[in-house]
């Protein structure tokens, strides 16, 4: 716990969701290598995750590898995986201690048989925990969300008019779960890079120059501090 004395934003979003981008150009300004960016990048999930649960933010999305990634070099790939392994081994117990539900948003078939296991042992463990819910999104594409979705739909004979909002909802890796009410993007990029496209349909946009490894506490807080001055009008005319 830091000892930084702080007043809390008075409206703290419900679901957050990052764009964890800058791993790359952090290691490059130190002369290390890319893996290490993502390596400073995880230390950083930490302290984010820790003061999440301390702000009363009750799901936090994560965007840890995108469908596109997998057109990186193969070594920089291989080291993600083992990077997400590595997590899950060394951080699990104490993930669960904290009260953290573990859930996976993408294509979980599309990694090793090794890693999928170890995923679907996390998710199973950490199912009750209410703290706080983290969705890590690994393999995970809003377009390929999407097409799987409505073959999903297609395969269960669903005739078209009954085909809504909410049943589209119940059809996505998110099912259940409220939409992301903020999106973060560290690294100063100015797009969505194909992240939870139909969730965020009206979630307010937060850019920071910041590289991730270094979004700390007051960076999130800076974010929220941000999203509390937005007035959200899903479409309406301001409140009078
Ligand atoms: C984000 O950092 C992490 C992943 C996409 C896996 P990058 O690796 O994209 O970092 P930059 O954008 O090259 O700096
Ligand atoms: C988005 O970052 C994906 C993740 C953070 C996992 P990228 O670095 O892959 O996105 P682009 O290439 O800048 O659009
Ligand atoms: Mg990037």
């Amino acid at each position: 716990m830091t000892d930084e004395v702080v007043t809390l934003p008075e409206r703290i979003p419900h679901h957050v969701a990052i764009i964890m981008d800058g791993n790359g150009r952090w290691a490059k300004a130190r002369g290390l290598p890319r893996i290490a960016g993502h390596r400073a990048g995880v230390e950083n999930l930490r302290r984010i995750l820790r003061a999440s649960s301390e702000f009363g933010i009750k799901i936090l999305t994560i965007y840890a590898f995108s469908t596109e990634n997998w057109g990186r070099p193969e070594a920089e790939v291989r080291g993600l995986m083992n990077i997400l392994e590595t997590v899950i081994d060394r951080e699990l117990d104490q993930l669960h201690a904290n009260g953290v539900q573990l859930r996976h948003i993408g294509e979980i078939e599309g990694l090793s048989p090794m890693l999928q296991r170890k995923v679907r042992k996390a998710v199973d463990l950490t199912r009750n925990n209410a703290q706080l819910i983290l969705n890590i999104a690994f393999n995970y594409g809003g377009r390929q969300e999407i097409i799987r979705a409505i073959q999903q739909i297609v395969r269960d004979g669903i005739p078209a008019d009954e085909i809504d909002d909410t049943l589209i909802d119940y059809y996505l890796y998110t099912a259940g779960q409220p939409d992301p009410d903020l999106v973060v993007r560290t690294a100063g990029e100015m797009r969505l890079s194909n992240f939870l496209l139909w969730q965020a349909s009206y979630a307010e946009y937060y850019s920071t120059p910041v590289y991730w490894p270094d979004f700390d506490r007051e960076e999130l807080l800076k974010a929220i501090a941000s999203f509390t001055q937005r007035e959200r009008r899903f479409g309406l005319v301001p409140q009078p």
